[in-house]
């Protein structure tokens, strides 16, 4: 049987239109314009596609966004000093740093420079250990948020099921580990170093892949009926983008799966716009 496609693409659009129904509702009712800062350090091609689309997608919801370039030799010094600033600025509620950064600036120093309160990526480490403490006022990395979205949309059971991760990212791997340990799975975690991928993967009722290697999943490896959800996002030599599943023969094992494009990667955005309004409200004392 074929396996139910799990569609992130309309699935974003639906949060998306929340999301700006919520924002104009902050603006009319309670006079607050959410806003996000988005800064870019560097030239890389790549990150700056993704900034560009955080940047529009925060327009189409009506969120402010300031989008603030630094060249690649800004001193880390600099960029903690502008931090500092959209921290102590009360119009600002979200700041994100897209990375990577180049070599000279520490990823982790300038991670936890941002707010608590502002870090909508969840990547602050206060953030990702309210996580752990499976608090509610944790702010969760976006694409581990999107990946519980989707699953609890498709109506997945989580509780007691057999879930594997594969990878051990703190951008995706570890938050996706803990949102599902918190939600009553029963959590392995996979990586590069795991000696028998296929032996934990014939057990698991949910598979999420996030190890950015193209197609390393296959079918023959999958439990029959599991839900498998491809995070990775791979370029192929030929352009075309895949993911870390191999989707023609997993989704002939699989229950449901979410497609490259079209799955996971539409969700991350959609979340970012969640967590910024999340941090606005928070920050304005308004419960919706
Ligand atoms: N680079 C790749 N993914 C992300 C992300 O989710 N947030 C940030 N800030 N940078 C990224």
């Amino acid at each position: 049987m074929a396996a139910r496609v799990l569609d992130g693409k309309a699935r974003s659009a639906q949060v998306r239109g929340e999301i700006a129904k919520t924002v104009a509702a902050l603006r009319d009712k309670h006079g607050i314009e959410v806003c996000l800062a988005v800064l870019i350090v560097g030239e890389d091609p790549a990150s700056q596609v993704y900034v560009r689309n955080k940047v529009a997608a925060c327009e189409q919801a009506g969120i402010r966004s300031l989008h603030e370039r630094f060249a690649a030799d800004t001193t880390q010094q600099a960029l903690l000093a502008r931090i500092a600033e959209l921290n102590a600025d009360a119009s600002v509620h979200g700041i994100l740093v897209q990375l990577p950064l180049p070599a000279h600036i520490d990823r982790q120093t300038v991670l936890e420079a941002i707010a608590v309160a502002k870090d909508v990526d969840g990547f602050h480490a206060e953030n990702a250990g309210r996580l752990s403490h499976n608090d509610p006022a944790a702010m969760v990395a976006c694409t581990p948020r999107g990946v519980m979205d989707l699953l609890a949309q498709a109506g997945v059971t989580l509780q007691g099921a057999e879930a594997v991760v594969i990878g051990r990212s703190d951008i995706v791997g570890k938050p996706m580990a803990m949102l599902l340990t918190n939600a009553g799975a029963t959590v392995t975690v996979c990586h590069s170093k795991t000696r028998d991928l296929a032996a934990h993967l014939r057990r698991a009722d949910i598979v999420v892949a996030a190890v950015g290697k193209p197609r390393m999943v296959t079918g023959e490896m999958l439990k029959p009926g599991a839900v498998v959800i491809d995070v990775g996002i791979n370029r192929q030599p030929d352009g075309k983008l895949c993911g870390d599943v191999d989707y023609a023969s997993a989704a002939e094992v699989a229950s449901a799966i979410t497609p490259v494009p079209g799955g996971v990667g539409p969700m991350t955005i959609a979340m970012l716009l969640a967590n910024t309004v999340d941090a606005a409200c928070r920050q304005h004392g308004v419960t919706l």
